[in-house]
């Protein structure tokens, strides 16, 4: 997979060369690379902002640079060899972090690790001028996404949050594939709770289910704590699971357990 971010600031991007997704960037599963949107602005002092037609408060950015970084970054990749495997390129996935966007969950996440290109296209004030994106759709595949109801300061930090999300998920970065299959969100429901050595800590004990041995018993507490733990901190996703699996919240109420969470 190739990711693009096109930015003001490159270097908030820095802290993605550690752990995991660094290390997929040295073995060449992910290629990724940021464009200073400031090289696209051919005016004299390289403004990307302008104020807002018909008033108000804050700065637009402006589209011609947007349009110019894009094409640039578009235009690479075309022309860049196809890793090893790849088919020739779709196209490339524009996403555009911002509060006014659908809210990106783990689903969003599998869907884009498969993509082929990702670009991040990161605004800052209060956002780019939206022609940006009517223009856009002839060419990429337009995917405006919020990572949760509060407003940042600009789109880089949502934009980290969702490539760890995504790249976490391309087979080879994580190391052990099942730690993918039972953490939260995975199946719908927040994971279990989960204890390491010593048995005892502090007083507090680890719960006895997990130390008998018996691994249907153990699986059976862990799903019975996913639902309680889903059911008290997030009600909605509660609710949907159950909608989906038994057709009625009720229908899922089958935790007679201690309740660990
Ligand atoms: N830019 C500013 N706030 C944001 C948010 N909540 N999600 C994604 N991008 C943003």
């Amino acid at each position: 997979m190739r990711i693009d971010a096109v930015t003001l600031f490159p270097d908030y991007f820095e802290p993605l060369r550690l752990s995991l997704i660094g290390k997929a960037m040295e073995q060449d599963l992910l290629r990724f690379e940021t464009t200073f949107l400031r090289d696209f602005a051919w005016d004299k002092h390289h403004r990307v902002d302008d104020t807002p037609v018909g008033g108000g408060a804050g700065m637009v950015m402006k589209p011609e640079p947007w349009a110019q970084a894009l094409d640039h970054v578009r235009r690479r990749h075309s022309a860049a060899e196809p890793a090893s495997g790849e088919s020739r390129p779709t196209r490339p996935v524009l996403i555009l972090p911002t509060p006014a966007g659908e809210v990106f969950t783990q689903r969003h996440a599998a869907d884009l690790a498969a993509a082929d290109h990702l670009i991040f296209a990161c605004g800052r004030y209060e956002g780019i001028d939206h022609r940006v994106f009517d223009w856009a759709e002839d060419d990429f595949d337009v995917r405006p996404l919020s990572i949760g109801d509060y407003v940042l300061n600009g789109g880089e930090v949502a934009a980290i949050a969702m490539i760890e999300a995504i790249t976490r998920l391309i087979p080879g970065v994580v190391g052990n594939p099942d730690s993918l299959v039972e953490e939260s969100h995975a199946s719908g429901l927040l994971e279990y709770p989960v204890y390491t050595k010593p048995a005892t800590w502090r007083g507090r004990e680890v719960p006895a289910t997990l130390l008998s041995g018996d691994h249907a018993r153990i699986a059976q507490w862990r799903q019975d704590q996913s639902l309680q733990r889903t059911r008290r901190v997030r009600p909605d996703l509660y609710a949907r699971y159950t909608q989906s699996r038994h057709g009625g919240p009720d229908a899922a109420d089958e935790s007679g357990s201690t309740g660990h969470a």
